[in-house]
């Protein structure tokens, strides 16, 4: 019988039907891993179910930044499969591109209330249910936008070094419950969100051989989504054991400076 990494365990992935949580999904559920995406999008994230398989998949509609709703994902995740054993803290938004003195207060407000409150919620609630089940592991999705700045994107630049202080703490409060904190930071991936950067920047929009940004890269390309799952993987199962209160780059080489 095929053992996967993670047979029989219990993963939440919100952002789930997004680029790189989609991708998560696939790759989590093809090691046996059981899998709750949480997301906006009911359509998208069915078609994943239906990929992966309804006996192995579910998914909950819900806001990440709404308390209640962050509840009603949890809850539903133990109703279904018995517990939650890893989380991916993935959802986000990018806002727009502006300076500060012209980036507009419910922007940033509402930047923030996704990829901080909503990460907050996440640990408040997942915590306490995975302390259940005797310890688990949470990945949240940073960035190198988390380590480093770029202008006119001061909420998102500010959301993705926030979530590395909560992922700190969190990592600490979570040590004695056996529970294991870390981010994932990866720079450029070829996803939605980085389409929508680049649109907004003037940049020739879905030319995937005319990107500029990727030749500012190491590794001139951006990375696709499976890459970043498979660091998610690694941290989400026993391979990392040791692992906790990381900041774990992604990023072909961004973080090392440009070339
Ligand atoms: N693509 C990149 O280059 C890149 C680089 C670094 C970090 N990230 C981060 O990776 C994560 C995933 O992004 P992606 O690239 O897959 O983009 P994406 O837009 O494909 O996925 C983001 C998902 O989050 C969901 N979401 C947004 N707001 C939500 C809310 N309030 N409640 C529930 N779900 C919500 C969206 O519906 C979407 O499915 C994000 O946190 C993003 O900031 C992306």
């Amino acid at each position: 019988m095929f053992m996967g990494k993670l047979d029989s365990k219990v993963a939440i992935i919100t952002g789930g039907s997004g680029g790189i949580g989609g991708a998560a999904a696939i790759l989590f559920a093809s090691e046996g891993g059981r899998i709750v995406l949480v997301d906006l999008d009911s359509d998208a994230m069915e078609s994943i179910v239906a990929d992966i398989g309804a006996d192995q998949a579910m998914s909950v509609v819900a806001n990440v930044s709404d308390a209640a709703e962050t509840q009603a994902y949890v809850a539903a995740a133990v109703e279904r499969f018995g517990g939650v054993d890893i989380a991916l803290l993935n959802a986000g938004i990018e806002g727009v591109i502006s300076p500060i003195s012209e980036y507009t207060e419910e922007m940033f407000d509402k930047v923030i209330s996704v990829n901080v409150r909503g990460v907050f919620l996440g640990l408040k609630y997942i915590m306490p249910a995975m302390g259940k089940r005797g310890g688990g592991s949470i990945v949240i999705t940073s960035s190198t936008a988390g380590i480093r700045a770029t202008r006119g994107m001061s909420a998102y630049i500010t959301s993705k070094h926030a979530v590395i202080g909560l992922m700190r703490t969190a990592a600490l409060e979570g040590a004695e419950s056996n529970i294991r904190v870390n981010t994932v930071n990866p720079a450029p991936i070829d996803t939605r969100m980085m389409t929508s950067i680049e649109e907004q920047w003037g940049l020739p929009a879905g030319d995937r051989s005319n990107r500029p940004l990727a030749q500012r890269l190491p590794l001139q390309r951006y990375g696709e989504p499976d890459e970043v799952a498979r660091l998610m993987l690694f941290l989400g199962s026993s391979d990392s054991s040791f692992c906790t209160g990381g900041v774990y780059m992604v990023d072909g080489g961004v973080s090392a400076g440009q070339v």
